[in-house]
């Protein structure tokens, strides 16, 4: 509406002055043609009955006034009878420039509102000025016309508002009627449930509608997960709190108990406060992973010196039982942009497993290579394995092969996940190839600080399928690695 208004009026004024403008030079054309003809009249000197006789062959016309003065501005003609000037001086300034000049002088001016045009043209008699006739005009009839033509112009304008201010409301409410719709379908969903919008519109609301469910799901998805994260910690902290309860209670309700048989119920009681505590800092540790990859403290670091840091805690542990633990540091420092605590606690999350879960007499070896544009941590191990279907679960949260098993080694089960969201945080991911009875292959990828094409020393360079190569069969990848990398 502002718009329209704004438009009309500018093109009014415009179109209002330009027509005024014609008008007014079309009106001064034909008083100086007028002025120009009478002076063209032949005059014996300026008498005034011979001027009479001659001004009433040619009568001058309703709203024109004409003069016919001598060199000393006298007026021996004036056209109009009441308030003639007839036999005066009238000096004024147009008469008198071109009585001097000898030339033509036509304009027009505005006085307290009216247009005035006139006309000053020299009477020439033997090449010289001998007297100027003066015919003037007011604008009265232009006025009329810009003013009908105005009033054309406002009713159109007020026609067009009326509908544009019609066609806009029905426009908007149109449009706006989905988007109220969806507004109050949200504004009106149940607060502990969510519910998906069933509005059918083959427009951009329809579009907005869909990504809102989408956008449900999503949250649904999240919250389920949720849930089955809080019910599955709670079940994992509730066990090793009920035995310790069984054990107390045991105790409390034994008089005078055995010295042997106090030890032994602290000792199981200590193991479970210890399981506890391992949980509560696994849960930690879960925590922070759900803060974002810009918390994090990311600098540029050898993953070389990282992997060694594991390894040398690592070792003593392989000893205790009797497993070779193989590692070479290479030459090169391979640099990435990590969070060194979180990056040191996943490799030594997938080693630690390497040891834990192969039998005494085994191998365990961890190697640093380059692929392209990544750097790669391989864990490999000739330890118990795990089975095909159940490759997929490990990384799930609270997930153990063998929970029997599980309950000696003091496996929470977060292990792997914490490692998995760790990689993922740095753009990176973990493939894992294993087989039953005959050991696991886990490969922590990252992407690489300095340039793919430098060479390598490494030592082996592998081609980008190589975990899968080894066993094709059992070889699992977690991600598809670049859509991962570019998340
Ligand atoms: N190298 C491996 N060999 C055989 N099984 C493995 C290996 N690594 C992991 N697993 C299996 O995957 C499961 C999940 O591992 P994860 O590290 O997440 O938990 P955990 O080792 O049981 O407990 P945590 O690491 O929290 O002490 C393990 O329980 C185990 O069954
Ligand atoms: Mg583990």
């Amino acid at each position: 509406m502002v718009i329209v208004l704004i438009v009309l009026v500018i093109i009014g004024t415009y179109m209002l002055g330009t027509l005024r403008t014609y008008l007014l030079e079309q009106k001064k054309l034909e008083v100086l043609t007028r002025a120009n003809v009478i002076a063209s009249v032949q005059i014996d000197g300026f008498d005034e009955i011979a001027i009479e006789q001659k001004m009433e062959s040619m009568p001058v016309e309703v709203g024109f006034r004409a003069m016919i003065l001598d060199s000393q501005s006298r007026v021996y003609y004036d056209s109009y009878s009441e308030g003639s000037y007839r036999g005066k001086l009238y000096i004024y300034a147009p008469v008198t420039e071109v009585l001097l000049s000898g030339k033509d002088n036509a304009g027009y001016h505005e006085v307290e509102g009216v247009w005035k045009i006139e006309a000053a043209v020299p009477i020439i008699r033997g090449g010289k000025t001998v007297g100027a006739v003066l015919v003037t005009a007011n604008g009265d009839s232009i006025e009329g016309v810009v003013h009908h033509i105005g009033n054309a112009i406002l009713i159109f304008g007020i026609v067009l508002l009326v509908f544009v201010i019609l066609f806009g409301t029905t426009m908007a409410s149109i449009l706006t009627l989905p988007i109220g719709r969806l507004t109050g379908f949200i504004k009106n969903m149940p607060k502990d449930k969510l519910q998906k919008c069933e509005i059918n519109s083959r427009d951009e609301i329809g579009d907005l509608v869909v990504a809102f469910n989408d956008l449900i799901d999503r949250v649904a998805e999240l919250e389920e997960k949720r849930r089955a994260f809080v019910s599955d910690a709670s079940h994992e902290l509730k066990t090793p709190l009920s035995i310790i309860k069984l054990l107390s209670d045991s105790l409390l309700q034994t008089d005078n108990p055995d010295p042997e048989f106090l030890k032994e119920f602290l000792t199981d009681m200590n193991d479970e406060v210890e399981r506890l505590t391992r949980i509560v800092q696994r849960l930690l540790d879960l925590t922070k992973m759900d803060q974002s990859y810009t918390n994090m403290n990311v600098e540029v670091h050898s993953i070389a010196d990282l992997t060694t840091e594991v390894c040398e805690k690592l070792k003593p542990l392989a000893e205790n039982k009797d497993i070779t633990f193989l590692y070479t540091r290479p030459e090169d420092d391979l640099l990435v942009s990590v969070d060194r605590d979180s990056i040191t606690e996943a490799i030594y999350n997938i080693a630690d497993n390497s040891i834990k879960y192969t039998e005494s007499g085994g191998t365990v070896k961890v190697e640093l290579m380059r692929d392209l544009g990544n750097v790669m941590v391989r864990i490999s191990d000739t330890g118990i394995g795990i089975p095909k279907e159940e490759i997929q679960k490990i990384f799930d949260r609270f997930y153990r092969v063998d929970k029997a098993r599980a309950r000696d080694t003091g496996g929470t089960g977060l292990g792997l996940s914490i490692a998995m969201d760790v990689v993922k945080l740095h753009g990176g991911y973990i493939e894992v190839s294993s087989e039953e009875e005959k050991g696991s292959t886990f490969t922590i990828i990252l992407p690489c600080e300095i340039s793919p094409g430098a060479a390598d020393t490494t030592g082996e360079s592998l081609p980008e399928n190589a975990v899968e190569a080894e066993n094709p069969e059992i070889s699992e990848l977690e991600e598809p690695p670049m859509e991962e990398h570019d998340a």
